[in-house]
């Protein structure tokens, strides 16, 4: 049998003109309603986003930071670990002593990894579910995990797998999306609420709208005292105490930037950059305790997404889309860790155009573990097989 025989009667001359150059009268029964339809849902829907302010805007269109090394083919070398096994493993803590790893995970289990040379051997228990999203973590000075719980707020899980809730408001405002956290020598935990208006599950509409509904907080053991320490943040993500003391670092996902508040010396109380133009979405932060952070970063700025941030109508069509296909429309791409040292300046870039949504980063040895909020397991990458190095 021929193949055009498959092919059935070829569509004549009149039909693929109709197909190619449809007549005024469907432009005006199709085009016509659709774009009214649209029109209207536009006037209606009360989601209001907001422009961002000037000074924003011009930093957010800098050229992106040069990063000296970079290994953009993360995926290549890559291993999996616990797949099937971790929902959405967001951010991770390691325990030198027992050498597990803590993760929560979107099912509201922290589970416990124990990893071995052999990814396929590392073994994966179920630890304790917080009945919410655990987010951040972070081993506290007794034992304890300390737990940025999005749903329920900063969580204290005691060695005997016991729930105590440290705090879920701050001046008189409920936390909706409680994100990221570390502690510093002194016990006392830093922290952040991403936004008090939005939750988990609302967290495209928190970054549409552009408005600031983001804190940066400290929560004091022995008070029992929450403080906010910087409000008005743009979605505020991870946090990082310095090795030295001196200041913590905190996130700022759509902005592109992490910034420093001084908690010691003449500088206290006050905020810098500690570094911005980052080249993509920073998520949670964590440093490895040999003179490096590792950011890491969600996703890249798309031209896109860009324009959307300079256009808030743009981000309202996008919004009331959203709501209607219930899926978030923008594309993730280009994920993965940045490492900047001490002073904010960037060292290496381990990413890859096919990885997206790398909430958590860690560095253990040779070896950096990824935390996805998209994959069913963690990925790790062995970083002196698989380098980053100079490009260009
Ligand atoms: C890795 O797993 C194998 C098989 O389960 C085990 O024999 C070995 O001790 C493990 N290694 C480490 C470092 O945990
Ligand atoms: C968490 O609870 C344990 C047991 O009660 C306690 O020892 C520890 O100090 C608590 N941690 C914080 C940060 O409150």
């Amino acid at each position: 049998m021929s193949e055009s025989s498959n092919l059935g009667p070829a569509p004549s001359t009149r039909n693929r003109k109709a197909i190619l150059w449809p007549s005024t009268s469907l432009v005006v029964a199709l085009v016509v309603p659709v774009a009214l339809a649209v029109f209207i849902m536009y006037q209606l829907d009360p989601f209001d986003p907001a422009p961002y302010p000037a000074h924003e805007l011009v930093n957010l269109e800098k050229p992106v930071l040069v990063v000296p090394k970079r290994n953009p083919h993360v995926l290549k070398g890559a291993e999996k670990i616990g797949v099937g096994e971790l929902v959405e493993p967001e951010d991770m803590a390691y325990d030198l002593k027992s050498g597990v790893i803590y993760t929560g995970c979107g099912d509201g289990w922290v589970k416990r990894v124990t990893v071995n040379e052999s990814a396929d051997d590392s073994v994966v228990e179920n630890w304790i579910n917080t009945g919410g999203r655990p987010l951040g973590l972070v081993l506290g000075h007794h034992g304890e995990i300390i737990v940025a719980d999005a749903d329920k707020g900063l969580l204290n899980v005691t060695a005997n797998r016991e729930i105590q809730l440290l705090t879920d408001e701050a001046d008189g405002v409920k936390f909706k999306l409680t994100d990221g956290v570390d502690i510093a020598d002194n016990g006392i935990l830093y922290f952040t609420d991403a936004s008090y208006k939005y939750n988990l599950l609302e967290v495209s509409r928190d970054s549409l709208e552009a408005r600031p509904y983001g804190r940066f907080m400290s929560y004091n053991p022995s008070t029992k005292e929450t403080k906010v320490l910087v409000r008005d943040l743009y979605f505020a993500n991870g946090v990082a105490v310095s090795p030295d003391q001196n200041f913590v670092v905190f996130c700022e996902t759509p902005m592109r930037r992490c910034k420093k508040y001084y908690i010691k010396g003449e500088r206290k109380g006050s905020v810098d950059i500690f570094v911005d133009n980052l080249p993509g979405m920073p998520d949670n932060i964590r440093y490895d305790g040999e003179g490096q952070y590792w950011i890491a970063l969600t996703t890249e700025a798309t031209f896109a997404w860009k324009l959307a941030q300079r256009y808030p109508f743009i981000r309202k069509i996008v919004a009331i889309m959203e709501k209607y296909l219930k899926r978030q429309l923008r594309v993730q791409q280009n994920g993965g860790a940045l490492a900047v040292d001490l002073e904010g300046k960037p060292t290496s870039w381990y990413h890859d155009h096919h990885l997206s949504l790398v909430t958590g980063v860690i560095r253990i040895g040779d070896w950096l573990y990824f935390g996805t909020f998209k994959k069913p397991y963690i990925i790790r990458l062995n970083i002196e097989r698989n380098p980053a190095v100079a490009i260009e």
